[in-house]
Formats: structure tokens, sequence, C-alpha cells
């Protein structure tokens, strides 16, 4: 072969190559747990290193937003009514699979939201957020605190194609068991969650956060509801054996959880 000939049958397996690759990867689509049917290409989920957040004002705003995502009472104070951090659901600072990671997000919006009735915008979804998971209020959308999570969320989104998601979006597609059992819940509950979570829910300060009780997430969050958290748990809880319990008990221990009180979701923010 001569020479051009073999640069040419390189760059003809290259592209080959990438778009074998490519098709596999779509061919993984996640399906969405709030857009409409249609699945969604996902690529793997990667995390940035730290390293490569730029210097400048640029980096300062991605820092920013992540320390409001892991310390958000601290960081987002005015928007925040209870003790939870997003990283108590969006673990790792949102980097890990089915615990909702925040990367391959921003990639998706604006989109179709069956709970608003109407086309949201990324601002919106992280509204949401603030009014049911954390019991607080909205954030103007121009506030440097938004712009800043969403720079962080972007930051994460990095090889992400637009219209593209990663890999372990959301949380686990569990099938709910024909019996949910609150009674056998509360024993898996004394044995394996309130050493953490505390005998009333209410949470350990710098361990783990409440689970009910009023410094909880309101009865509007996605969290509040039985299938929900049954997923969160069975893929993440306890943290020092992830993916112990089977899927009754995750739906047995949520319902029990469940069976608490709560704050209730002011309807004055319906629009989110
Ligand atoms: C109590 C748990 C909890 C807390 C706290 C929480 N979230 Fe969420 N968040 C969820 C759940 C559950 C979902 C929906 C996941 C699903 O349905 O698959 C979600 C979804 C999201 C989404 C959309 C993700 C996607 O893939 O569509 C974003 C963005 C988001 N949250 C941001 C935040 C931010 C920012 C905060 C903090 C201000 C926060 N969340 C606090 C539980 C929580
Ligand atoms: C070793 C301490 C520990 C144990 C044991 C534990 N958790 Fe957690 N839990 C945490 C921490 C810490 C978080 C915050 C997320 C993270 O950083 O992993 C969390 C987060 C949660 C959340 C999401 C946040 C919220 O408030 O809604 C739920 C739900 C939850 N745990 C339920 C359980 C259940 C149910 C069990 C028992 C099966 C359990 N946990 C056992 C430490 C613990």
């Amino acid at each position: 072969m001569a020479n051009h000939q073999k640069v040419l049958f390189a760059v003809l397996l290259l592209a080959a190559l990438t778009s074998a690759t490519l098709l596999w990867s779509s061919g993984r689509a996640a399906s969405l747990p709030d857009s409409p049917g249609t699945p969604i290409p996902a690529v793997p989920l990667r995390v940035p290193p730290e390293s490569s957040i730029p210097a400048g004002p640029k980096g300062d705003l991605i820092r920013l937003g992540k320390n409001i995502i892991t310390d958000t009472p601290q960081y987002a104070s005015a928007y925040t009514g209870n003790d939870m951090k997003c990283s108590d659901c969006h673990i790792g600072g949102g980097t890990v699979a089915f615990a909702s990671p925040l990367g391959g997000v921003t990639t998706l919006f604006p989109w179709y939201s069956p709970r608003a009735k109407r086309v949201i915008t990324i601002q919106d979804r992280l509204n949401e957020c603030f009014v049911r998971s954390q019991n607080g209020k909205p954030l103007p959308s121009d506030s440097r605190e938004m712009i800043a999570m969403i720079a962080y969320m972007n930051w994460l989104s990095q090889g992400v194609p637009m219209g593209s998601t990663v890999q372990g979006r959301g949380l686990l597609r569990l099938e709910a068991p024909a019996k949910i059992d609150a009674k056998a819940g509360e024993q898996i509950y004394a044995k394996q969650c309130s050493m953490c979570h505390g005998a009333s829910g209410e949470g350990t300060p710098g361990m783990a956060p409440p689970l009910w009780g009023p410094r909880s997430i309101n009865d509007g969050a996605g969290m509040s509801k039985v299938p929900k958290m049954a997923a969160f748990v069975k893929a993440n809880m306890p943290p020092t054996q992830p993916g112990s319990l089977t899927v009754e008990e995750a739906f047995d221990v949520a319902a029990y959880v469940d069976s608490h009180p709560r704050p209730h979701y002011n309807p004055i923010y319906d629009k989110y």
C-alpha cells in the first residue's frame, strides 16, 4: 500500500470505529424520569478531575456552585428552609450513578415537564428541588447562586453531547413488590438506619440528614414518595453496604419512613 493509501485507510477505520462507538452508546438509552417517553442517548458517567476547574472568575463560579450543592444551608441560606444539602441525595455533589447525578442534565433543557404541564428551564428544575426537597424558596433566575449551580453542572457535563445524558441518570427503576409492609420496615429501620438517621428520623448533624420531622424535606418532594425513596435506598443505603437490602426491604423501610409527619409543600410555589 502506498503511504497516502495507508493514511486514507487509517482515516476510514477511525471514522468507522467512531460511528460504531456512537451507535453503541446511543443504543444504551436511559429511560428518563421527568421527560416524555422518548429514550435519550446516554454516555458513560465520567467525573472531571477537580484540577480541570479553570482559574479566574469562571472557576470561582464553578467552585461556588459546588459549595452550594454540597453545603446548601451555608451557601444558599436565604433559599433553604431545612437541614438538607443537595448532596444528601445527589451524592458526592452529583457524581454518583443512581443517586441522581448532576452531569448530563443541563444538556437536556429546556424540556416539557409533565408535572408542571409546560416547557421548563434548568432554572425551573433547580427551583423545584428548592421549594420541595429544600422546603425553601425559589431563586431568581439571574442570581449569582443560580448561575453558579448551572456553571458547576455544565462543568460536570463535559463530554456529554447536547441532547444526551449519562448512564445511571436519576434513580434505579424498580418494580414495586405486591405487598409493602411498613411494620417490617420498622425493624429494618431500627437495625440498619437509626444509628445514623436517629430514632425519631431527626438525623445526626455532620453524619446523616433527617428523614422526617420539621427539618426534613416537604411532602411535595420526589424523595417523599415511597417508590423514589425505595429506589434511592436500594442503590445507596446504608452507605457502608449499598445494595445489601432486597427490593422488598427497600420498599418496606421507605413505607415506614413515609408513615411519619413532615412539612407540607407550600402551594404558592405550584409553578414549580
Ligand atoms: C431529599 C433529596 C433531594 C435533595 C435534598 C435535592 N434533590 Fe434534586 N432531586 C431529587 C430527586 C429524587 C430527583 C428526581 C430523580 C428521579 O426522579 O430520577 C431530583 C432531581 C433533580 C434534578 C434533575 C435531575 C435529572 O436527571 O433530571 C436536578 C437538576 C436537581 N435535582 C437539583 C437539585 C439541587 C440543585 C438541589 C439542592 C438545592 C437538590 N436537587 C436537592 C432529590 C433531591
Ligand atoms: C452510616 C450512616 C448511615 C446509615 C446507617 C444510613 N444512612 Fe441514609 N444517609 C446517610 C448519609 C450520610 C446520607 C447523605 C448521602 C451521602 O452522603 O451518602 C444519607 C441519605 C439518605 C437518604 C436521602 C436523604 C433524605 O434525607 O431523604 C435517605 C432516604 C436515606 N439515607 C435512608 C436511609 C435508610 C432507609 C437507611 C437504612 C436502611 C439508611 N439511610 C442508613 C447516612 C446513613
